[in-house]
This record gives structure tokens, sequence and C-alpha cells, in this order.
């Protein structure tokens, strides 16, 4: 549960996946919903990943998108090398554990990707994601309660401050930013984030590591990222889970 290495091929792998729903605004007009965009991942044989975040993250349209339950409206889907079709029938499907809990996902998973506003924002181990999350919302996510044992922590529901956006009217750029208490005047607002390799397979979606910002100068970017969290964790709230 450590390190995340793949030996074999992927078993699955999704591939730049978006998911639209058109829902009805009014007599005459529908809405399209961005449930899931752009998502990929690739998924190794017996590997479990977790996918968590806020309620319409796009959590349950990304797995049932990946059995084909709801059409693709770009991507695909591919399954050791074929169509998933027949996955669902086949396979107990254990690869993708959809969850709110933080603290299961770390039980239970090899990796952990992180949705915010449909898109993934942060894939790495489970336990680097943990011990060293990097994007602001997973940061915002793990420090909405201060608990000196990352364990305990965990088990708390966290709460992250202000509201998530509505998939159908979603805030151009980086959509955490209306959250964000490290947002950048005229960056973030403006680009969409994109994922961004840090080292050993970690991934993060944030304009404070990306162009400009090299790994080299993340120390930076990341202290940056350390007071957005405890910023956003004061604004939220806890429960015990
Ligand atoms: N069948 C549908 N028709 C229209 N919109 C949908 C449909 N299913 C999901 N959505 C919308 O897509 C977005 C993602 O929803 P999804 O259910 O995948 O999120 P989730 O992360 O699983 O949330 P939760 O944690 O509440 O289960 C939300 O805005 C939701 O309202
Ligand atoms: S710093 Fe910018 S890009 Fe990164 S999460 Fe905050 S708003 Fe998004
Ligand atoms: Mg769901």
């Amino acid at each position: 549960m450590s390190g995340w290495q793949r030996t074999d091929g992927p078993v699955l792998r999704i591939e730049d996946l978006s998911v639209r729903f058109d829902v009805r605004a009014s007599m005459l007009r529908t809405r399209p919903i961005a449930a899931v965009t752009q998502v990929s991942l690739e998924l190794a044989t017996g590997e479990t990943v977790a996918v968590v975040g806020e309620s319409g993250s796009g959590k349950t349209t990304l797995g049932r998108a990946t059995l084909r339950l709801v059409p693709a409206a770009e991507g695909r889907v591919v399954f050791e090398g074929e169509d998933i079709a027949e996955l669902q029938a086949q396979r107990d499907l254990t690869f993708l554990y959809i969850t709110h809990d933080l603290a299961s996902a770390r039980h239970f998973a090899d990796r952990i990707a992180v949705m915010y506003a449909g898109r993934v924002v942060e894939l790495a181990s489970a336990q680097r994601l943990i011990e060293e999350p990097q994007h602001p919302y997973t940061k915002a996510l793990l420090a909405a309660v201060p608990e000196p044992d990352p364990a305990n922590r965990l088990r708390q529901r966290p709460v992250v401050g202000g509201e998530p956006p509505d998939a159908g009217d979603l805030p151009p750029g980086c959509a955490f930013a209306p959250r964000c208490p490290a947002v950048m005047a005229g960056r973030c607002e403006r680009d969409v984030p994109g994922l961004i390799q840090l080292e050993d397979g970690h991934e993060v979606a944030c304009h404070l590591y990306s162009a400009g910002a090299s790994v080299s100068t993340s120390s930076s970017a990341a202290s940056a990222a350390d007071s957005a969290s405890s910023a956003a964790s004061t604004k939220g709230s806890s429960a015990s889970g």
C-alpha cells in the first residue's frame, strides 16, 4: 500500500473520459452538466484506486461511465486492451473504490484520486496523498480537523469552506478558485490547470505547480498551498464520522 508500482501493463485504462448530462433548463432549453471532464486513469492488475471528493464531484458518474452504464461524451475506457462492455458481467469490479471517506480510502486503496468538479485534481499513492498532499483542495480536505495523529484525523468528516460549484455552471479556469485561499488573481480564474507530474507518480492540477513553478521551486509553491489549506480549514467545520 505504499509506493505504487506497475509491474504488468494496465488492466484498465480510462482515457480522457468526459461525461455530460443534458438537463432541462426550461420548457424550450436544456443545459449541459459537466459531470466528468477529461479524466485519465490507468489501473494495474489487482490495484485499487479510491476516488474521493465532495458530493457532486463526479465519482459515481466516473464509475458508471467506466462500466458503460452512462455514455462517454469524449474519451474511452479500455479493459485489458479490449472494449470494456463485458467487464461488468465478467469481473468483480473492485478497482475503482468510490468513497467520501479518506480513512477507508487509505486502508483499502493503493492509490487515491481526488475529484473536484468532475476533474481529477490530485492522484498519488494512498500514503503519499495523505502524508504529502499538494493540491489546496486535498490539503483542505485533510486539514479540516486539526488532529496530530493522521489516522485519527482521517476519521473526521472533512468539510471545506464554501460550496462546490454547480456542474452546469462551472467557473472558468480552476473550478476551485472561488474557494481557494491560494488563488492567484489573473491566472487561476482564467486557465484550467492541467495535471502536472510531480515525483513518484504523484500528479496535481494546480497553477502553484505549473509553468514556471518546476519541481525545484515547488517548496515555495507548497508552502503557499500549506497556508492555503490552513486558511481553508479554519473556514470549515467538522463532524465525527
Ligand atoms: N443522471 C443524471 N442526470 C443529470 N445530472 C446528473 C446525473 N447524474 C449525475 N448528475 C450530475 O453530475 C454531477 C456529478 O454527479 P455524481 O453523482 O457523479 O457525483 P458524486 O461525486 O458521485 O456525488 P455523491 O458524493 O453525492 O454521490 C452532479 O452535478 C450531478 O448533479
Ligand atoms: S492555486 Fe489556483 S489553480 Fe491551484 S487550486 Fe487554487 S485556484 Fe486552483
Ligand atoms: Mg455518488
